[in-house]
């Protein structure tokens, strides 16, 4: 897809975020070429899907920075390498703004992603063949918190927790009887497709009645628990961990909070358990984000971020749409597209070709696959990040409910098409 085909002139001005231009122009054209081309479609495209977000100017240079160059197996001050007193002082650095931001005992910024991080949750705290308990996928959970395919379904016995399939909601007396029945050593609250409030006083309850441990995974919630815009699980959570680069802003990688009695299993489970270096480059730009996400802009942001949500939402539902628990509480939306007969993988398609992307996702009770489910996963951080607010959310969803009413309409997805090109021409990305 050529998104600026129409507009040649827009392609001269974009770019600014390629380091040294010339250096990888001149080495690789193919990879320039893609990179390019990548930098323009985010720049005339409505990014909505949940789990992006565009990063600053001041993020991404930290990620392309020397430090990629740096070996430094084990932490700050006990390095099996020389040469390592700069990345001390980064990891330290985004250590202590992750425990300051949280409010948590110990941090570790070191694994290389949020399944990586699960992964450690895993083998800090569980015996292989031990019981855990987490968010069925088809409901919103993650692949992670125990799906059959994954590893965590593989390596340990798993008992998954459905969401109500009229309300969409946890049922929180469905999860007691099922921990009290199975009766399993961990259990998560967190998702990846989940637009309501999670209660974790009462999971934490749930856990202890059982004697479980407890683990949150606020990858997609991260901003809004930081901000006090969503209950805040570190008081109750063994650990808590989280991606860097969703609504967080930051680079990608992931963070594992602890509770005091935790931080040195969970810190062997990363290192030596589970990674060898850590990729020193995202450190120092998860300590960057965390400084941003201090900033009481970024409250102002993530409060945006909810107002924008909701707005979507609305508007969608004002089109006939059906959003699944009828509205969200955060930055994320389900779609469910059934009653417009159009699934859920035609309607990302279609909204590609019209620089719209998001995903195809499947709803509570759904009747299809997971390759080709009835939904849509819809969010708001990349958007609001561009500058937007309720009115630009409000168009967005009239094109989106166009698009999906006009799937074998070329003409619709061309105009809706253009629209949205007009529009990212008036909310320019800083790159
Ligand atoms: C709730 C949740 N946990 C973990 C992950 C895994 O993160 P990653 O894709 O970085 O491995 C995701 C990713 O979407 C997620 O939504």
């Amino acid at each position: 897809m050529n998104n600026t085909q129409n507009h040649p002139a827009e392609s001269a001005s974009i770019g600014s975020a390629i380091l040294d231009r010339k250096a990888i122009e001149q080495t690789d054209p193919e990879v320039f070429a893609a990179l390019f081309a990548e930098t323009e479609r985010q720049h005339y495209g409505l990014e909505l899907i949940p789990s992006e977000n565009y990063v600053s100017r001041a993020v991404l240079t930290a990620i392309g920075s020397v430090f990629t160059n740096k070996y430094s197996e084990g932490y700050a001050h006990k390095r099996y390498y020389g040469g390592n007193e700069n990345v001390d002082t980064i990891e330290t650095i985004a250590i202590e703004r992750a425990k300051a931001l949280f409010g948590a005992d110990h941090a570790n910024v070191q694994p290389y992603s949020g399944s990586p991080a699960n992964l450690a949750v895993y083998y800090a705290l569980l015996e292989p063949g031990e019981t855990v308990m987490g968010m069925a996928l088809p409901a919103g959970g993650h692949l992670t918190h125990g799906w059959k395919v994954n590893f965590s379904a593989h390596f340990f016995s798993s008992v998954q927790y459905p969401v109500d399939p009229e309300t969409g909601l946890i049922d929180y007396d469905v999860v007691w009887e099922l921990a009290k029945e199975h009766r399993p050593k961990l259990i998560w609250a967190g998702a990846t497709a989940y637009s309501r409030i999670f209660e974790f006083d009462k999971f934490a309850q749930i856990a202890e009645d059982v004697g479980a441990r407890f683990a949150a995974d606020i990858a997609h919630i991260s901003g809004l628990v930081a901000t006090g815009l969503h209950p805040d699980p570190v008081p109750y959570a063994d650990v808590v961990t989280m991606t860097t680069h969703k609504l967080l802003r930051g680079p990608r990688g992931a963070m594992i909070l602890a509770k005091e009695e935790h931080a040195r299993s969970i810190d062997r489970a990363v290192f030596p358990g589970l990674q060898g270096g850590p990729h020193d480059h995202v450190t120092a730009a998860i300590g960057v984000c965390l400084q941003e996400a201090a900033d009481p802009s970024y409250t102002e942001y993530c409060k945006q971020v909810v107002a924008n949500a909701k707005a979507l939402a609305e508007e969608l539902v004002k089109r006939g749409i059906d959003v699944v628990t009828g509205g969200t509480d955060n930055h994320l939306i389900l779609a469910d597209l059934s009653s417009t007969g159009v699934p859920g993988k035609v309607a990302q398609q279609t909204l590609d070709r019209a620089n719209i992307t998001c995903n195809a996702n499947m709803v509570p009770g759904d009747k299809r696959s997971a390759f080709d489910p009835s939904g849509i996963r819809l969010g708001s951080p990349a958007l609001t990040t561009r500058g937007f607010k309720e009115a630009e959310m409000r168009m967005v969803a009239n094109w989106l409910a166009d698009v999906v009413e006009n799937v074998e309409d070329g003409t619709t997805v061309e105009r809706v098409r253009n629209e949205v090109i007009e529009l990212c021409k008036q909310y320019p990305l800083w790159y």
